[in-house]
């Protein structure tokens, strides 16, 4: 698993040219995978949500804009230069110019114990230096029977494998060297997703931590996937 201050010290580096990047590199499709997450929060009409590894906030926008006006959305990132790109897009507008974005690591979050009714987490799950140290931190902000969303690369179905794996080792780290004046960060990138657990195994991970209910959705040839999670009521 990645070491949490290099991962900090990589994300810095790209801050400001991150949007671009993902929407370029994404072919403009990341905009659908937010609209998945926020389809399966609409399900569960939360009062509460955490966006947790929220970058430059796109995520707490889409789901502050989509979901009911008395949700309270609020993001948590420990790489402060994505937590300013993500309090100036939110200012811009009235609807969401009170999302709060604060620092928070999401092994040793600023969040009391059973205070959330959703935690969405999107392209930072697979980022974390110990990823049951964040699934026992998630479970303890979760308020019983909260929900857990985690929106992540995930291995493509085999017949795609191979062009995909080649895009993300070859032709993606050129073209974001064009878009963000670095590679370094998208190299890790192509690495990072294929040392990942594929859906099952993520799915048993999450399980191993106490949740109930894990079940997960494909998107995009699998490129993607969204899992879901219950923390057990009391
Ligand atoms: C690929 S970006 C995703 C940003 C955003 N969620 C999105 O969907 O565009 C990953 C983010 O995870 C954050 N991150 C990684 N590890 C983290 C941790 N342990 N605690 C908080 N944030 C973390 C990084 O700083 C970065 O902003």
């Amino acid at each position: 698993m990645p070491e949490s201050n290099s991962v900090k010290r990589m994300f810095a580096g790209i801050a400001n040219k991150y949007d671009r990047a993902n929407h370029i590199l994404s072919g403009f499709v990341d905009f659908y995978w937010r609209n998945v997450l926020l389809k399966h929060a609409k399900l569960l009409n939360p009062k509460i949500v955490a966006d947790l590894a929220t970058g430059s906030g796109d995520v707490a926008i889409c789901l502050k804009k989509g979901l009911q006006e008395h949700t309270i959305v609020n993001g948590y990132d420990f790489c402060e230069p994505m937590l300013i790109e993500a309090r100036d897009k939110a200012k811009a507008s009235l609807d969401t110019a009170n999302i709060l974005f604060r620092f928070g690591d999401c092994l040793d979050l600023p969040i009391d114990d059973n205070s959330v009714d959703l935690i969405t987490i999107s392209f930072g799950f697979r980022n974390l230096e110990d990823r049951k140290l964040g699934l026992q931190e998630f479970k303890r902000i979760l308020k019983p029977g909260g929900q857990l969303m985690i929106l992540e690369f995930t291995q493509p179905y085999p017949w795609f494998a191979p062009i995909y794996y080649k895009y993300l080792q070859n032709v993606l780290p050129k073209i974001a060297k064009i878009v963000t004046g670095n590679s370094d960060a998208y190299d890790y990138l192509a690495e990072s997703i294929q040392e990942f657990p594929n859906k099952n195994e993520l799915k048993i991970e999450i399980e191993e931590q106490g949740f109930l209910e894990v079940d997960f959705h494909p998107l995009t040839l699998s490129i993607v996937a969204l899992h879901k999670a219950t923390k057990p009521n009391l």
